[in-house]
C-alpha cells in the first residue's frame, strides 16, 4: 500500500497527490510515468511523475478528475492508501539522458497546454539544476485553470503565460506565443517539448515543422499493463508500430501519426461514459 502524504486541489478539477512510494522515487527520471490503482477493484491510471523526493521518498503526481478512476482518486485524503503505485514507467526524457555538454549547447523550449503543464515541470526543474536554461510557454482556457505559475518561476529561464480568452498573460493558444515569439520577437529555438492535449500536440509540431525546430511529444494513448504486452498503446511513429508504454511516451512529434493517435484514444468512450454513471 502507498501512503498519501498529501492532498490538494489546484483548481476545480486538478488535484496534486505526494505519495510515499520509495522505491520509486529512488529510480524515476524526468519524462517517466507510474500506474496507479486507489483500491483493488478501481481500473489502472497511468500518471506522469510531476516531481519526486529521493530522500524523502515521495512522488508527486497531478491529476484532472476526468471520468470514474480519477473522480474515484480525488475523493481520497491525506493519509488514505493507494493499492498500487506502480513505476517508474517508460523512458526517461532525451534531455535528461543524452549528454549535457550537447543539450547546453540547446536552446530548449517547452511548450504545455492545460494538464500538460505538470509533466513538464520536472524537466524544466532537472535542465535547471544541470545549469541548462530553458524557456516555457504554458496555454490555459482561462486564468482560472492556470496551474503552477510560481513553481515555474523558479526553474523557466522565461516564462510566457497565455489565455484562450486573454484573461491573464497573453491572448491565444500556445501556438499562437510561439510563432510571435519566432516571427516577431526573435527568440530562436532548436529544440521543442510540447505536452499537453493530443490536438494541441499536433498543432505544435505542424508550426515547429514550419519554424523548423526539432520537436518531442509526451503520448498519452489509452494504456493496460504498461509493460509492453497488450498492445493497447501502440501508436504509428515513422510508418512503425511503437508501444508509448515501453518505447516512449515521448517521440519525434513530427513522425507521428496524429489521425490515427486520436482516433484510437476516443475508442472507449461509451464504456468510459457508463462507468462515470455508475459511481
Ligand atoms: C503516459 C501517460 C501519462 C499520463 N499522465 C497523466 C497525468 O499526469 N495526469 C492526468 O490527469 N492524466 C494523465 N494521463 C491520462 C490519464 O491516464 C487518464 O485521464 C485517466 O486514465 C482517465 O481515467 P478515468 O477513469 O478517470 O476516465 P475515463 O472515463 O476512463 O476516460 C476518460 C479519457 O481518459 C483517457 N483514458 C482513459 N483510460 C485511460 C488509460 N487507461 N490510459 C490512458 N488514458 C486513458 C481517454 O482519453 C478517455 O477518453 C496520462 C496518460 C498516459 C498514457
Ligand atoms: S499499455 Fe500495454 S503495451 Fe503499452
Amino acid at each position: 500500500m502507498f501512503k498519501i502524504q498529501s492532498m490538494k486541489f489546484l483548481n476545480e478539477n486538478i488535484f496534486q497527490m505526494v505519495v510515499e512510494a520509495p522505491m520509486v522515487a529512488r529510480a524515476c527520471l524526468p519524462g517517466q510515468f507510474v500506474i496507479v490503482r486507489s483500491n483493488a477493484e478501481a481500473e489502472r491510471i497511468p500518471l506522469t511523475i510531476c516531481d519526486y523526493d529521493r530522500e524523502k521518498g515521495t512522488v508527486t503526481i497531478v491529476v484532472q478528475t476526468i471520468g470514474a478512476g480519477t473522480i474515484i482518486m480525488s475523493k481520497m485524503k491525506a493519509g488514505d492508501e493507494l493499492a498500487d503505485f506502480v513505476g517508474p514507467l517508460g523512458q526517461p526524457s532525451d534531455l535528461v539522458t543524452d549528454d549535457i555538454e550537447e543539450v547546453k549547447k540547446k536552446k530548449i523550449v517547452f511548450v504545455a497546454g492545460g494538464l500538460g503543464t505538470a509533466p513538464v515541470y520536472p524537466q524544466v526543474k532537472w535542465l535547471k539544476e544541470h545549469g541548462v536554461g530553458a524557456d516555457v510557454i504554458i496555454g490555459a482556457k482561462n486564468k482560472d485553470i492556470l496551474i503552477m505559475e510560481e513553481e515555474f518561476k523558479g526553474v523557466a529561464e522565461n516564462l510566457y503565460i497565455t489565455t484562450d480568452d486573454g484573461s491573464y498573460g497573453r491572448t491565444g493558444m500556445v501556438t499562437k506565443c510561439l510563432e510571435d515569439l519566432v516571427t516577431a520577437e526573435g527568440k530562436q529555438y532548436d529544440h521543442c517539448v510540447s505536452i499537453g492535449p493530443m490536438i494541441m500536440m499536433k498543432f505544435v509540431c505542424q508550426l515547429t515543422e514550419k519554424l523548423g525546430i526539432h520537436t518531442v511529444v509526451s503520448m498519452n494513448p489509452i494504456m493496460v499493463d504498461g509493460t509492453g504486452m497488450c498492445g493497447a498503446c501502440r501508436c504509428s511513429v515513422e510508418g512503425k508500430t511503437k508501444f508509448a508504454c515501453v518505447d516512449g511516451p515521448e517521440f519525434d512529434g513530427h513522425k507521428v501519426n496524429w489521425d490515427e493517435a486520436m482516433r484510437r484514444s476516443g475508442m472507449y468512450r461509451d464504456q468510459e461514459a457508463k462507468a462515470k454513471e455508475g459511481i
